[in-house]
């Protein structure tokens, strides 16, 4: 789903079911020839409603539909609540816009994913694989796991393990490195406040940053290098739960210059030469950020 089109992002924000993101990169396919189904490959946004449709009858899932291009800028959608009560919408048929204008700055590619913090987290995960045709690609211990969609990119949604309902972040793809780094630099230099500053995910490789929307609560990545997995011969890693999963350049270097005369020992964490990781250490809250 090429996404260029900022009032489409606003239009979900402000839904507040930014849930559907994932969903809508996933299941929904679009005029520009965008994803399709998570479980089935080709087909078009409009029969992936109506397989996702019948899917959720099956389940019993309570839904509704509608959709008004006009008042909606969706040709349809379909909202449920997940078995974590995190309402989502789906939908075929968003506006798009004809030619991207010239100088818009950071070049956006697609919503790539969303996660969210959700309770009653193996029924939630079972409903994404055995309803809705998500493929498990990772999982950081018990605490979360990466899905992927039919487009096969290493996570359309993340789930992560919680005792309330909350939704986590966003993730925009962009085209290149340069884009990642000049909307880093704008957001800096705006004030903007980030969650997590530059940094390359273990899990999927994706080099990127996170602001945060203190208005909303959740925060908004950018990012790029987010590979696409082979669904033949892919099988789900259980990764730890450390620092360096969400940002590989904490991991400490393998080398330490020697203690010079007169010191002590090996140097402890907090002294110059020996930055602790951001939580000192500690393993971080339960997958709270990927
Ligand atoms: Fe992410």
């Amino acid at each position: 789903m090429p996404v260029s089109n900022q009032r489409n992002l606003r239009r979900l924000a402000l839904l507040g079911a930014a849930a559907a993101l994932a969903l809508g990169a996933a299941a929904c396919s679009s005029s520009g020839g965008g994803s399709a189904d998570p479980a089935t490959s080709g087909s078009s946004g409009e029969q992936a409603l109506d397989e996702a449709r019948a899917r959720l009858t099956a389940a019993r899932i309570d839904y509704t539909e509608g959709g008004n291009p006009k008042a909606d800028r969706v040709q349809r959608w379909l909202r449920f609540n997940d078995p974590g009560g995190t309402a989502v919408e789906l939908f075929a048929g968003m506006y798009e816009r004809g030619v991207v204008p010239l100088g818009a700055g950071i070049t956006m590619e697609k919503f790539l994913h969303a996660a969210w913090a959700t309770p009653n987290f193996d029924a939630t995960t079972a409903f994404y694989q055995g309803v809705l045709g998500f493929k498990a690609s990772d999982w950081v211990e018990d605490r979360a796991g990466f899905f992927r969609a039919a487009n096969r990119y290493h996570h359309s949604l993340v789930l992560i393990r919680s005792e309330r309902a909350a939704f986590n972040h966003f993730c925009i793809q962009v085209e290149s490195l340069d884009d990642v780094m000049r909307a880093w630099h704008n957001a800096v230099k705006a004030g903007v406040k980030l969650r997590d500053d530059l940094l390359r995910h273990a899990s999927s490789g994706s080099i990127g940053f996170y602001m945060k929307d203190e208005a909303r609560g959740y925060a908004v990545e950018f990012c790029i290098g987010h590979p696409q997995l082979d669904d033949e011969t892919h099988r789900p890693r259980i990764l730890p739960s450390v620092p360096e999963m969400l940002n590989i350049w904490t991991a400490e270097l393998p080398y330490r210059p020697a203690a010079a005369p007169g010191d002590s020992g090996p140097r402890e964490s907090g002294t110059p030469g020996s930055e602790p990781s951001a939580n000192g250490g500690r393993r971080p809250p339960a997958g709270k950020r990927h």
